[in-house]
């Protein structure tokens, strides 16, 4: 047969329909405009039924019983933590560890990587556009070790100056930390390139992932990143739960930060010996509905499709882009025109404060962030304290952008330029 006749003919997925597996979205009256979505992602029935189904039918402690229900509950989040490796194409199911957050993950790194590892003297390297997550973590390591934090600053459009960014790539640096997509500006960031230089070099590269897994498609083993770090709540998974993923090697180079039951091989009064990668980084009991529930997301996302859902958010994004730039007066931060931009938009307004703005926002049923975004160090490259955020999922519309746009020009209307 003739091969291309053979191929499957993929329809765009039904996004009106899409959006009513999220009863938050239905249920809202008046409607809800949900722009948050960098900060927190709603949930679809889907993985709402999965984290009920856990609990009502299948929930018992992780790796701690003989009975057949502790065992249901075991090899659940095992298969949470496979589909996980799947889906960011990891070559070994041990190098994805569960934590409570991409936070956590990173803390687990500077502490237990890092700390171990690096030399007094040694550059580490992060970006200004990064998280705080992205950051402190890197200046207690510092402090406390001795090493230098370096910044790769941004140039006017918000994208990495790698020109000034001197020695990065240099023998003294024994780290580099940085964001695939920045949780303000939205910029994604050559990550491939950055990580093929370091490469070169043998330099290490954490990968903050945040923005980036569930929202477009992310592979470790072609990134080649020794570190990468995301949550699922901001990828219609469950609270409370996010992974690390670590090359083997580096992991087995990683000292536990949590020590507690279950991350043990033998515990004297003196010393003890840790359990095998990952259970060694996973102290405590495991959270196995968030696990169940991560896994939901991910079956959740993938049968809609990564690539439909990358293409969605940008189409919403660039109509955003366009709405927003007709308004006088809004300043729009990043370079939201840019092909290598994700769902977020922040913006300034007149001299409004983005607090007041995100507050009559409120009033219109629109959901947006105001302030830093735990980012102050951006702040201060953009000389603003804060700014107001809209940031998009697959799941918002084009009547959402409306509502927004509505919202902004009664902000103006009641307090622009007094
Ligand atoms: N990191 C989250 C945000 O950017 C909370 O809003």
């Amino acid at each position: 047969m003739d091969q291309a006749q053979s191929k499957p003919v993929f329809s765009l997925p039904d996004w009106r329909a899409l959006r009513n597996d999220f009863p938050v979205l239905t249920n809202s009256q008046p409607a809800l405009h949900y722009l948050d979505s960098a900060a927190s992602s709603q949930k679809p029935q889907a993985v709402i039924d999965a984290i009920s189904h856990c609990y009502s039918h299948n929930y018992g402690p992780v790796h701690r019983g003989l009975y057949a229900l502790a065992e249901v509950a075991s090899e659940a989040y095992e298969a949470a933590r496979q589909t996980i490796a799947n889906f960011v194409n990891a070559e070994n199911t041990n190098e994805i560890v569960f934590t409570r957050s991409a936070t956590e993950a990173i803390n687990l790194v500077a502490h237990g990587w890092a700390g171990q590892h690096l030399k007094p003297g040694e550059d580490i390297w992060v970006s200004q556009m990064e998280h705080h997550a992205n950051f402190l973590p890197w200046q207690r390591v510092c402090q406390t070790l001795g090493t230098r934090l370096r910044v790769i600053p941004l140039d006017e459009d918000g994208q990495l100056d790698f020109e000034t960014a001197e020695g990065i790539f240099g023998a003294n640096t024994g780290l580099i930390a940085i964001t695939q997509v920045s949780n303000v500006l939205g910029t994604i960031n050559p990550i491939e390139q950055i990580v093929r230089r370091a490469n070169r070099q043998s330099i290490p590269v954490l990968v903050d992932a945040a923005q980036a897994v569930g929202h477009m498609a992310v592979d470790v083993q072609a990134l080649n990143c020794d570190f990468l770090v995301a949550s699922a709540h901001k990828m219609c998974g469950p609270g409370g739960i996010g992974f690390l993923y670590g090359k083997q090697e580096r992991l087995a180079e990683t000292d536990p930060l949590l020590l507690g039951g279950g991350m043990v091989d033998e515990v004297d009064i003196d010393q003890s010996s840790w359990a095998e990668i990952p259970a060694r980084f996973e102290a405590g009991s495991p959270n196995l509905s968030g696990a169940v529930g991560f896994a939901a997301a991910i079956n959740y996302l993938q049968d809609i499709g990564m690539g439909a859902i990358e293409q969605r958010v940008q189409q919403l994004t660039s109509l955003a882009y366009q709405t927003l730039s007709e308004i006088d007066g809004l300043a729009l931060y990043g370079s939201p025109e840019s092909t290598s931009h994700s769902g977020i938009l922040s913006f300034n307004v007149d001299d409004i404060h983005p607090h007041d703005v995100a507050h009559i926002a409120a009033e219109h049923g629109v959901a947006i962030r105001a302030g830093h975004h735990c980012c102050q160090p951006l702040m201060q490259r953009l000389g603003v304290s804060s700014t107001a955020r809209a940031s998009f999922s697959f799941y918002n519309n084009e009547q959402d952008i409306a509502a927004l746009a509505k919202a902004i020009l009664d902000a103006k209307q009641i307090l622009g330029n007094r």
